[in-house]
């Protein structure tokens, strides 16, 4: 696998690789990789003969109060796991790298209508920041398909439209999330978890499964929505939502619309989680 810290040598080997008919699977990360991560290269690696993966904690979409400081860094063991599921090429940029011009001079790019509700709303600026930054890093890997996770289902949503609206060609493929044994979503932020945050946490899912049992059951949105916002807040987490939506967001007209999605976030002590679940029961 290489390791590559420079733009033009990035330009290099892909050019070489686009020279050679190989088509280029790219996958973003901000490092601290996990099984979750990994279920994305082999996604990439299953439609690409190269794989990019890219490692780089953008500082723009880190909010004034949040963790981009103490973000989790761990690039040794990331490329061990990185050249274990054979991915080609590691990108590790700097920041001024990624921000030629400055992070106060950046070029942002904004997704209006996506970027400020739910997630949106409780992290001003963050979508423009995962926009901003994306933008440039396909500008740079300049990649036939990326993939990101549905875990992050609004910032999926956020990529889809960026791409559509700037005629980007590069198709945007959506992975599963990786769930631990209890169902919790994987997430570099769980190691922030205390023992017993930790417990609790499995909650968030089991929530969503029983707002997916309450809509087969025929409930109202209203109902399924406070009903899971109840039982998270039973169980102490403070709620920020809890909410069915449309597949890009927007609020359904009826529970019997097909494609509907179930979002919840909530946070206990220092640490907010965020998931997400098909509401449509599985085929068969
Ligand atoms: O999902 C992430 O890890 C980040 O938001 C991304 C897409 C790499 C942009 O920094």
């Amino acid at each position: 696998m290489l390791i590559i810290r420079s733009l033009p040598e990035l330009r290099a080997h892909v050019e070489a690789w686009r020279g050679q008919g190989l088509r280029i699977g790219f996958v973003p990360t901000m490092g601290n990789l996990h099984a979750g991560h990994h279920a994305l290269v082999d996604a990439a690696r299953a439609h690409c003969q190269r794989v990019v993966v890219s490692s780089f904690v953008n500082p723009s979409q880190f909010g004034p109060t949040e963790d981009y400081a103490r973000y989790p860094r761990t690039p040794e063991a990331d490329a061990e796991g990185l050249r274990a599921r054979r991915c080609d090429l590691l990108f590790l940029p700097e920041v001024a790298t990624m921000y030629p011009f400055g992070l106060e001079r950046r070029v942002r790019i904004r997704v209006p209508g996506l970027d400020d509700v739910l997630e949106g709303a409780h992290r001003p600026g963050h979508f423009d920041g995962v926009a901003t930054v994306v933008a440039r890093l396909f500008g740079m890997v300049q990649p036939d398909l990326a993939v990101f996770g549905r875990k992050d289902y609004q910032q999926l949503q956020v990529i889809r439209r960026l791409t559509a609206d700037l005629a980007m060609p590069v198709e945007i493929l959506p992975a599963e999330t990786v769930r631990e044994a209890d169902g919790l979503a994987m997430s570099s932020r769980n190691q922030y978890l205390d023992p017993e945050q930790r417990k609790r946490a499995a909650l968030l899912f089991a929530t969503l499964q029983d707002m997916r049992r309450s809509r087969v059951a025929g409930c109202a949105r209203e109902v399924v929505e406070s009903r899971a916002a109840n039982a998270l807040g039973q169980q102490g987490f403070a709620v920020d939502y809890a909410v069915v939506r449309r597949a890009d967001l927007s609020e359904p007209a009826s529970m019997d619309e097909s494609g509907l999605v179930a979002l919840v976030a909530a946070r206990r002590g220092a640490t907010r989680l965020f998931d997400n679940l098909d509401l449509d029961p599985a085929p068969g």
